[in-house]
């Protein structure tokens, strides 16, 4: 019986309180039952931080997410904070976490579970069985890299600046996450640039060769470029296990694969840091989908996604894989016994809303440990 595993919550804006909500049933069951207890804080980010503190994310909860043993994420911004200036945005809230704890690697699954293959947009052929990752950096290239700006010339012209960056340490630790990931599942690594336009991508592809050849020889390294991965993607999604890329064509690449699934709703991610002389390492995970304002306050959105990152945090942080596929098999039976909240509703299926579909993951959660 363990009790030291501390979280930090923090549910952010629009759907992510109502989802984490349900998050926290799942908390408490495992109290409960699994004899595991977790010790957790919450604290604000985002909008919700912006209008309380007058920052996205302030120093003091990068302090707190630094002193826990994992941050779990709900989602950031709203019509509400549209007008925010540039450098008050409810997103800096992510961005900043992401850089203050050093979280390199950005793992986005995109599973088509059997229930949900019609839900998809590609025939049932092209995606019955999908389970692509996605390693995506998420701390450096253009998101971060100097110089940026919109600057105004002598004649009143503005030039919009971003630069894309990237050093070989960069490329490496995260490469070398895509193949150790690749070896606990097909053993196969598609790494995306445009090595035929980019500096940077030139280096990413000798890089990424480079790791492959001396550290993971038996791992099969393919080079795509970018724009080629978003077309296979869209035809013959089967053909990929990892896919490696940068922070600009993880996060393009991972919305397309996520539509893939049919289910935005259902895609958690994991973002980790460096493993340090403790073993210790930070780790934020969050939702695939935004805080969905449209639908914010109505009580119908789909808590699975948050739930699942939940599953991928006692997976990843704390190594409980056995908890980790009980909540996973949970997820996958309710949705076989036919409940479906609005975003991936199907017909002769009973619609749900939030709270409802938490319940019935616990009661679930209850038979299989029965
Ligand atoms: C994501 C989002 C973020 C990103 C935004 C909200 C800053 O699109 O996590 O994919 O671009 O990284
Ligand atoms: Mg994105």
């Amino acid at each position: 019986m363990s009790s030291n595993k501390k979280l930090l919550i923090l549910p952010g804006d629009g759907i992510g309180p109502e989802v984490m909500r349900e998050v926290r049933r799942v908390v408490d069951w495992m109290d409960r039952r699994r004899h595991v207890s977790f010790n957790i804080e919450e604290g604000l980010v985002g909008g919700a931080a912006l209008d309380a503190e007058g920052t996205p994310c302030s120093d003091e909860t990068v302090e707190r997410a630094k002193a826990v043993d994992a941050v779990l994420f709900g989602s950031v911004g709203g019509p509400k904070w549209d007008s925010m200036p540039f450098d008050k945005r409810p997103e800096l809230g992510v961005l900043r976490l992401r850089k203050d704890l050093g979280l390199f690697a950005n793992l986005r699954p995109a599973v088509v579970l059997d229930a949900l293959v019609d839900a998809s947009s590609l025939k049932p052929d092209l995606v019955r069985g999908l389970d692509v990752m996605i390693v995506r950096e998420s701390t450096g290239g253009i998101y971060f890299g100097e110089p940026r700006g919109i600057h105004t010339d002598a004649n009143g012209k503005r030039t919009g600046i971003d630069t894309e960056v990237y050093t070989e340490g960069e490329i490496a630790r995260v490469a070398r996450i895509a193949f150790d990931l690749a070896r606990k599942r097909r053993n196969k690594v598609t790494s995306v640039e445009k090595a035929n336009v980019m500096q940077s991508g030139r280096l990413w592809r000798a890089v990424v060769g480079e790791i492959g050849k001396a550290e993971f020889p038996d791992v099969e390294l393919e080079h795509m470029y970018a724009d080629n991965c978003a077309m296979q993607l869209c035809s013959r999604p089967k053909q990929f296990d990892v896919i490696l890329g940068s922070n600009l064509f993880g996060d393009v690449l991972s919305d397309l694969a996520a539509a893939l699934t049919g289910s935005l709703g259902m895609l958690p991610s994991a973002t980790l840091g460096a493993v340090d002389a403790s073993g210790r390492r930070h780790a934020l995970y969050e939702p695939v989908h935004g805080s969905a304002p449209d639908i914010a306050g109505k009580g119908i959105a789909n808590p699975c996604a948050q739930i699942l990152s939940f599953a991928m945090l006692l997976r990843w942080s704390f190594g409980m894989e056995e908890d980790a596929r009980l909540v996973e098999t949970a997820v996958e039976n309710v949705l076989a016994g036919g409940l479906r909240t609005a975003d991936i509703m199907q017909p002769g299926m009973a619609r749900v809303g939030t709270s409802v579909m938490g319940e019935a993951l616990v009661r679930e959660l209850d038979k299989l440990s029965a």
